[in-house]
C-alpha cells in the first residue's frame, strides 16, 4: 500500500508525457501577480496564464511544465494574463530564457500542468 502513491504519480507522469495546452509563449518582467505568490525573487520561474486556464484563481501556485525546441522549464503559477487566448501563456523572463532568448520575444511551445 505505501508503494500506491508513487505508482500513481509515475502512471501520471507517463500520462502527462504528451503536453494538453499549445500556444504562444510571451515573457514579462516578473511583478506582483494576481495570485499573491510572493514573487519578489527575480530568479523565480514564474508564469501567467489565460483565463480560461486561470480558472479564476484555482490554478494558482500550480506547476506548469513548457516545452519547447528540445527544452523545458517548470513554472509557478502566479498571475492571470487577461489577453491570453486559450493556450497561450506569458513567462517571467527567466523562464523564458530558459526556452529562448528573449529578442524572440514570441515561441510556439506546449505545456501541462505537473
Ligand atoms: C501565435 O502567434 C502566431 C504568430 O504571431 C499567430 O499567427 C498565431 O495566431 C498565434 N496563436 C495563438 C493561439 O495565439
Ligand atoms: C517576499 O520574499 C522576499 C524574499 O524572500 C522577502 O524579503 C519579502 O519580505 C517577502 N514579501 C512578502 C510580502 O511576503
Amino acid at each position: 500500500m505505501v508503494y500506491l502513491p508513487v505508482f500513481a504519480t509515475l502512471l501520471s507522469t507517463i500520462l502527462c508525457s504528451v503536453n494538453a495546452y499549445s500556444g504562444n509563449a510571451t515573457w514579462y518582467q516578473s511583478s506582483v501577480g494576481g495570485c499573491s505568490v510572493n514573487d519578489s525573487n527575480p530568479e523565480d520561474f514564474l508564469v501567467a496564464l489565460g483565463p480560461s486556464e486561470y480558472n479564476g484563481g484555482a490554478s494558482c501556485s500550480g506547476l506548469v511544465r513548457i516545452d519547447y525546441d528540445g527544452k523545458s522549464v517548470v513554472a509557478t503559477v502566479n498571475d492571470l494574463c487577461p489577453t491570453c487566448p486559450p493556450g497561450n501563456i506569458d513567462l517571467s523572463a527567466t523562464a523564458f530564457e530558459e526556452l529562448a532568448e528573449l529578442s524572440e520575444f514570441l515561441i510556439s511551445v506546449t505545456w501541462d500542468f505537473v
